[in-house]
Order: structure tokens, then sequence, then C-alpha cells
């Protein structure tokens, strides 16, 4: 059912990629369309970027496939940090108001709301929880609901979690968080750095506020590229903290300085973006993840990691395995050196990365049992 062939996926000729939760390969045929974009102006100067507003329009209406919402709801965006940015510097806080996140958050997702600071916001961290028998407090693991619970007060107005912990894997249950915020008023802003394009993200339907994303993991895109989805009702609130020429609906006449900001998700696109890059990640969403649905990429990759754990050592390597619905596309080993490990491995062409204490394995759909098969049996043989 998958096209995971070579003349699609080069990178399978060379190696064994499993670092799509780092820097991912990028995907042919984005390559392809930043070349067409590149070329098409090395060869007609402006002419040659006239596809400009149609890329644009274009990848809001497929990445709105890919979120369940619509186009009017989607920003392109240089990275995860971006958006967050924009939504932590831009939402009405007061003295004295709170903003929930994990204490072991990826940066991105830590300092845009560390900086609320200076306007009296109250930064409360969730504690590493070690939810499972197979793993101890001293690695980044998971957080609890209740933890959750217990921190929320009358003046919590944003919870800001990844939905996939960069480090052990751990996805949250979207759609329970969703309902838990929805019902306490709260306005819950998720980072699907580690989960789009390998996870389903249902943002209206599980009452999500904002999701942001990095584009070159899960999504095979360039580096540099991202996006955003903001609920009309969290856009409503927020103050606009970046402008440039194309936040007006005037367009391009420039001389008009009339204040008519967009009140869609053009709002955060305030000037000229990285087009290409756009055309490149936009090509990704079309060719890739709108052809296969999130479930369907989500159960080839669990797939995937079975035939890898199914041959592993597990006396030299353990996996931590989370329960379905805490379940990624990250499969977290625990080792003796596992910096050391990762290095020794891709240097024998296996791509793996370490994280906060683990070994962490990532396929995508394209990979094959063969590739997961010859991994586990050669880390096996390295740890
Ligand atoms: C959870 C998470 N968020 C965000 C990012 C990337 O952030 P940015 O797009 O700001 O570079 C990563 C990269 O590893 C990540 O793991």
């Amino acid at each position: 059912m998958f096209d995971k062939t070579d003349e699609r996926f080069p990178i399978k000729t060379q190696r064994t990629d499993l670092n799509h939760c780092g820097i991912a390969p990028l995907y042919s045929g984005a390559a392809e369309a930043v070349r067409e974009f590149c070329e098409a102006r090395v060869q007609r100067g402006v002419l040659g970027a006239s596809t400009y507003g149609t890329i644009q329009k274009n990848f809001r209406r497929w990445a709105a496939r890919l979120l369940r919402t619509t186009a009017s709801n989607v920003s392109f965006m240089k990275n995860a940090a971006e958006g967050l940015s924009a939504i932590a510097a831009g939402y009405p806080f007061k003295p004295g108001d709170e903003v929930i996140s994990y204490i072991h958050e990826y940066p991105s997702n830590h300092y845009p709301w560390l900086l609320q600071e200076r306007r009296g916001v109250k930064l409360k961290l969730l504690p590493n929880r070690s939810l499972s028998q197979t793993t101890d407090n001293n690695r980044p693991c998971a957080w609890s609901l209740d933890d959750l619970e217990t921190l929320v007060s009358a003046r919590t107005r944003i919870v800001a979690i990844s939905h996939v912990q960069f480090t052990s894997g751990f996805a949250a249950d979207l759609q329970q968080l969703g309902a838990f915020c929805h019902e306490r008023d709260i306005d819950l802003v998720v980072d699907a750095a580690q989960s789009l394009g390998c996870l389903p993200v249902h943002a209206e339907p599980w009452h999500i506020s904002a999701v942001v994303s990095s584009g070159w993991k899960w999504l095979m895109g360039p580096i540099g590229c991202g996006l955003l989805y903001t609920s009309p009702a969290l856009r409503s609130k927020l103050q606009i903290v970046m402008a440039g020429a194309d936040i007006v609906t005037q367009g391009d006449d420039y001389l008009n300085h009339t204040w008519n900001p967009y009140s869609d998700a053009r709002m955060f696109e305030y000037s000229t973006v990285q087009i290409a890059y756009e055309a490149g990640l936009l090509r990704c969403l079309q060719e890739i993840f709108t052809t296969y649905s999130s479930e369907q990429i989500r159960d080839e990759i669990f797939s995937l990691q079975d035939v890898f754990c199914a041959h592993l050592d597990t006396s030299r390597l353990r996996p931590l395995v989370w329960p379905q619905q805490n379940r990624s596309g990250i499969l977290p080993l625990i080792c003796d050196y596992p910096e050391a490990l990762s290095r020794k491995a891709t240097d024998k062409g296996i791509t793996v990365t370490s994280r906060g204490g683990y070994l962490r394995v990532a396929p995508h759909f394209y990979n094959d049992d063969d590739q997961l098969t010859r991994a586990a049996q050669l880390l096996s043989s390295l740890a």
C-alpha cells in the first residue's frame, strides 16, 4: 500500500535512517519542489516567482486537511518557536495569570512562556513521573493528569505541552487533555513537532486552541519551515506582535498604511516568507501526508517498531514501550552509554540519536522490515 521505493526515498540505498525525531531525510519530492521554484527564478526572475500566492494558498489548504480544519486557520512558519512565541507574546495575560507546562519540554516550548514572567505571568511546571515500571525518575519520562489537576487554578490560562515528548516518546492523550482544558476554559497549546506526520492530530474536534510544528522531522520537509494552527477563538484574543507588509488586507498597495490586519491565520505571516521551503513542505503534504491517513502511517510505524523489538537483545537494550494510547514514533531504548552507541551505529550506516539518556529509534512509514531487523541486530551487537 505504501510507496517505499528507493526512487522516492533514495536514502534507503545509502543507509537506514531512524532519525525522524531529529533531522529527518528530506523527501525527494520536496527537494524537487524547492529546486523547481528556485530554477524558475534563476531563469525568469520575478516572473518565475509568480507562483508565490498559489503556493501559499495551496499550503494552507493541504495543511488544513492534515489537521482536520479549514485553510483560514493555518499559517506557514519558520519553526515551532515562531508560532509559540507569537501566541505567548500576544496572549492577553494579566499579572498573576498562569501557564502550565512540563518540566522537560523542548526549549522552543519553554522559553516563550518563561519570557512572559516579565508580564507577571507564572510558569508552573508539571513534575516528571515515571508512569511505567521499566523507567526510573532519572530520565525525562512523562507527566500525569492528576498532577495537572493539582496545578490548575482559577488563574490558569494556558496549558502548553508537547503532544510527544522528544526524549521518552511519551504521547499525551490529546483528546482527553483537550476535554480537560475545554471544561475549565483553558487554552490548550500543543507542540506537535514530534507527532505531526506520524500520529493523528485533530485540532478542532479535540478542542485544541493552537498546534505548532516544525516541518523537517516527521513531515520530512526542508529545514527552517513549519506550521501553526490557531482556532478563531484564540486568534480573536491575541495581540499582533510581529508586523510587516503582508499582514494587511490591502496587499501590495504599499503606500496605503491603513491598519487593516488579517483576522484569519494570515495575521501570523507578517511579511515575506521562505516560499521555496513552503513549496517543499507543500509537496510533502500533497504526496505523502494527505495521500496516506495519519492512522495508516501510525500503524505502519508501530508495526516497524514491533519488528525492531522482536530482533533486539533486550538484556542490553531495554525498549520503553508505552501503552497504546501513549505510544509514538519515538521508541526509546534504555542502555549504557546511549550517546556513544548512537555514534557507533551512525558510523555503521544506521542513523539513530540520543536525548535525555535514551537511545531514540524513530522509523518512518517508508522504512521496511529488513532495515529494522538489521538495525536491531547491529545495535544489539554494538551495545
Ligand atoms: C518537541 C519539539 N518541539 C519543537 C522542536 C523544534 O523546535 P523549532 O521548530 O523551534 O526548532 C523539537 C525538535 O527537536 C521538538 O522535539
